[in-house]
């Protein structure tokens, strides 16, 4: 009994992504990311956004932010993101390390996004001089650190404010395939259609080993990046791993179908919740995480049945605990969790 809810990292390897890694590391190939593997990936991500793209892979989701940040706003600039985003808690100082000192200033919003009035509100009071970070740029996270999604509307109405003040807009997929699987939208329809500059766009969590990419839509941004990636010490000489991983993750939709198979999960975990009142949801459930506030003799019986997860902090004050999903996640896990919490509620 027990399964791991702790992380989509949690999860291993998808099989195609480990054959892919195994084919292209039995054999040679220019290194440095000349190869034929990382060629391959950029007309494959100019296909998948429908447009020339520049595309600079990297090994961590950290790494793609940074390096996307840096490219869009200056060493004093001003960027604006989510109090609660993993850029501005989770990276230990990554994008003003790699920005050279951007002021990241945290905006508030319910359920993980960023609020429109909320932005509008800082950029308005926002002095203007040389004293002060002029404004730079606004990143947002795909899909929220609560699990929420950004839709094509309200990622263009971000966009929207962003352009009025002349910011660039940063988005954070570290989960971009549970968003795209969610809507039914287009990557290009939640990214550059809405006005989105540059994409941070993840495949650890949906099952690569290590492959993230800094998708630029700008062509104008592009050059820099290589030059910051080689700096900030990312540029891989077997860069071609990492395009292989990218190149299976995409081929025959894999990203998309197991990015399916994650929300599923997390949705029949919230239907089965929806029948036990004495497991509240915290943020509405749209792609493969859930947030419970449960009461502590629950937390303590699901850990005992052997069932992993995180504590969340929760400004309520209540005991609250996160799932995640991923493509690796079995209905019988699901439903072993809602038996154990049956016993323990
Ligand atoms: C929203 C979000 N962005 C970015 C990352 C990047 O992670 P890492 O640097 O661990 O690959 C994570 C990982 O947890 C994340 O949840």
């Amino acid at each position: 009994m027990g399964a791991n809810f702790k992380s989509d990292n949690a999860a291993g390897v998808s099989p195609p992504i480990l054959a892919a890694l195994a084919a292209a590391g039995a054999g040679d190939g220019v290194a440095y990311g000349e190869d034929a593997w990382t060629k391959r990936l950029e007309g494959r991500m100019a296909a998948l956004f429908e447009r020339e793209v520049a595309v600079f892979p990297v090994t961590t989701g950290t790494a793609a932010n940074a390096l996307a940040l840096a490219a869009i706003a200056p060493p004093y600039g001003a960027i604006y993101v989510h109090a609660h985003s993993h850029a501005n808690t989770d990276e230990c100082g990554a994008p003003e390390f790699y920005t050279g000192g951007a002021k990241l200033v945290a905006v508030a919003g319910a359920h993980g996004k960023l609020d429109p009035t909320e932005l509008k509100r800082h950029l308005a009071v926002a002095p203007r001089g040389v004293h002060w970070n002029p404004r730079a740029a606004v990143s947002i996270s795909q899909a929220s650190e609560a699990g929420t999604i950004w839709r094509a509307d309200d990622v263009a109405a971000i966009a929207e404010i962003a352009r009025a003040h002349g910011l660039r807009l940063h988005m954070d997929g570290a989960r971009f395939a549970n968003a795209v699987a969610a809507t039914g939208a287009s990557p290009a329809a939640l990214t550059w259609r809405a006005g989105v500059d540059v994409l941070s766009f993840g495949a650890t969590k949906n099952g690569a080993f290590a492959a993230e990419a800094v998708v630029m839509f700008d062509p104008a941004l592009a050059e820099a990046i290589g030059y910051r990636r080689k700096r900030g010490g990312h540029l891989l000489s077997k860069s071609r791993l990492i395009a292989a991983q990218l190149e299976a993750y995409l081929a025959d939709d894999l990203w998309l179908r197991q990015a399916r198979h994650a929300n599923a999960q997390a949705a029949r975990l919230a239907k089965g919740l929806a029948a036990r009142p004495g497991a509240a949801r915290v943020h509405p459930v749209e792609a493969n995480m859930l947030f419970l506030a449960l009461p502590d003799r629950a937390v303590s019986g699901l850990t005992e049945d052997g069932f992993l997860f995180y504590r969340w902090p929760d400004e309520a004050g209540r005991s609250v605990i996160r799932l995640v999903t991923s493509f690796e996640t079995e209905p019988a896990m699901v439903d072993g969790f809602l038996a154990s919490l049956d016993r323990h509620l």
